[in-house]
Parts: structure tokens; sequence; C-alpha cells
């Protein structure tokens, strides 16, 4: 695995809708060793702390999708172009290749780790579904990258003002086949639902979490969390691991 080193990003570009968006960054030596499911501890202007975020890489460019959650998200969705910020990475351990069929399920912002994995499986010539999840249009943005990632994409929203209406995790259990690997990203209750489907069938799935942190790198221990194998940390061990290993707690979430 390549040591991580704090690197300096440029932002090219970015696209903000309501408070959600993306922001596109210069970084080709990163760029070049980040792999799919692996994060950045991002610089968020004005504030103490990194940030911890899984990006994609998509034409040479490194990608974030953000949810303004708290100050740091919202201080890194006022970046203006051209704006410099320090990302230490990369950090954590990626997903794994799948055995077949790669079917990915993302919502909300669990959608850049995952494009990252459609970008990364198809230019292998693996197969890929993506099915993502949006709350309503004002995700329309992603289309374009979700379309450019290679993979047969089905896109839905919650109130069925774009796509299809629904979750993607209401579909599993019609369009997983044998020798499918699962991967989920996003919501809680979205990453359990899709655990269940995959197990219903004897299929391997992997999520990614996500935990507070400081460091990203092993040494603070704040990213703490207890998996059914024993104690692990997320920056560390994660932030992928096997869905069978997780306790999901059934609490509403948006990602
Ligand atoms: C490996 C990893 C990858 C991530 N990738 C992305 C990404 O690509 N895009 C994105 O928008 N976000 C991502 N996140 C989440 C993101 O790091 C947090 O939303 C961010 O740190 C919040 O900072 P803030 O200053 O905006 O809000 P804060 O003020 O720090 O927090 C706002 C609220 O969110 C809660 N919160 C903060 N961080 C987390 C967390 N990690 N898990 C659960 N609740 C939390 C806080 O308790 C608080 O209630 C990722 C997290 C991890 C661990
Ligand atoms: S964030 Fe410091 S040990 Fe994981």
């Amino acid at each position: 695995m390549t040591a991580w080193d704090d690197h300096r990003m440029v932002l090219l570009d970015k696209e903000v809708s309501g408070e959600r968006g993306v922001l596109v960054f210069e970084a080709p030596a990163l760029a070049e060793v980040l792999r799919p499911g692996q994060f950045l501890n991002l610089e968020a202007p004005g504030r103490l702390l990194r940030r911890p975020m899984a990006p994609a890489v998509m034409a040479g460019r490194v990608l974030v999708f953000l949810r303004a959650r708290g100050p740091g998200t919202r201080a890194l969705l006022d970046l203006a172009p051209g704006a410099r910020v320090r990302a230490l990475g990369p950090l954590g351990n990626g997903f794994p290749l799948p055995r077949g069929r790669a079917v990915l399920a993302s919502g909300g912002t669990g959608v850049g780790p995952l494009l990252f994995l459609a970008r990364w499986l198809s230019a292998r010539g693996h197969e890929v579904l993506f099915l993502h999840g949006a709350r309503d249009a004002s995700e329309g943005f992603l289309l374009p990258y979700l379309r450019a990632s290679g993979a047969r994409v089905r896109f839905f929203t919650e109130d069925g003002s774009l796509g299809e209406r629904g979750l993607p995790t209401d579909l599993l259990s019609s369009v997983l086949r044998p020798g499918d690997t699962l991967y989920a990203v996003g919501p809680e209750p979205m990453m359990a639902a899709a655990a269940r489907a995959a197990e219903a069938m004897g299929l391997p799935a992997y999520v990614s979490l996500e935990a507070a942190m400081a460091c990203g790198v092993g040494s603070c221990l704040s990213c703490r969390v207890e998996l059914k194998s024993g104690p692990a940390h997320v920056c560390k061990q994660g932030p992928v691991f096997p869905a069978g290993e997780v306790f999901f707690a059934e609490t509403p979430h948006v990602r």
C-alpha cells in the first residue's frame, strides 16, 4: 500500500445544489495513488481538525462529494475556485475486488467512493451495476458523473422527482444474482438493508463505515468501533469492512 503524504490540492471547479455539491480538485500525485474506498483527511478552512472525505478520481481529478453537515463541510462547500487545501492521504484500506459482477448501492455522499469503484472496475473489464439513491431531484447534478462511470446506472429519488421512485435497497433482492459482490455506502439503515439482502443470498458484501475522526492515521484512537470480531479503528483497519462484521444501529441517519 502506498504511504500517505500531505498533498496540496487546488480547487478547479465546483457545483453546489442546496446543501450538497461536488468539489473538483487538481492533485495529480494524489490522483495517481488513491484507490477506491480510501479516504483523505481534508483541511477545512477555519477549523482546527481536518475532515475525513472519501473521494472519487475521474479523468485525473480528485472529486469530493459533500453534504453540508456542520461548519467544516460548509466551509469546504463555500471554497472558491483557485483555493488551495491540504489533504492527508491516501488513508484507509479501500475496497477488495469483486468475485463476479459488482453491484454498487449508494446513498447521499456515499456516491463518491462507489463512483470511484465503478470507474475503476469498468476500466478493468468488470460488469458493474450502480444503484444510487437521492432524496430528490436536487441531486440530479450527480447524473453526468454516474453516467461517465462506465457502469449500468439506475438513479432513485425518494419522492420520484427524478429517475425511479424509491430506495435502491428496495430492489436489491430482485437484482442480485449468484456470483455477485455487493458494495454499499450510505446511511446506516441503507447499509444494513444491503447487508441483509446479501446475507440472504450468501453473497459477499462490503460497507464503508463513518466514525468521528481526528488524526486519520491510527494514533488518536477516536474512531474505534466494535465489530463482531472485536474492536477496530475505522481509519486504520477500515473504513471498508465486510458487511457481516458490522453491528448496525437501525437509527435514521442521512449521509
Ligand atoms: C471515511 C469517511 C469518509 C467520509 N466521506 C465523506 C464524503 O465523501 N462526503 C461528505 O460530505 N462526508 C463524508 N464523511 C463525513 C464527514 O467527514 C463529516 O460529515 C464531517 O467531518 C462533518 O464535519 P463538519 O464540521 O461539517 O460537522 P461537525 O460539526 O463536525 O458535525 C456535524 C454533525 O454531524 C455529526 N458527525 C460528524 N462527523 C460524523 C461522522 N463521521 N459520522 C457520524 N456523524 C458525524 C456530528 O456529531 C454532528 O452532529 C466521511 C466520513 C468518514 C469517516
Ligand atoms: S482517527 Fe485517530 S485513530 Fe482513527
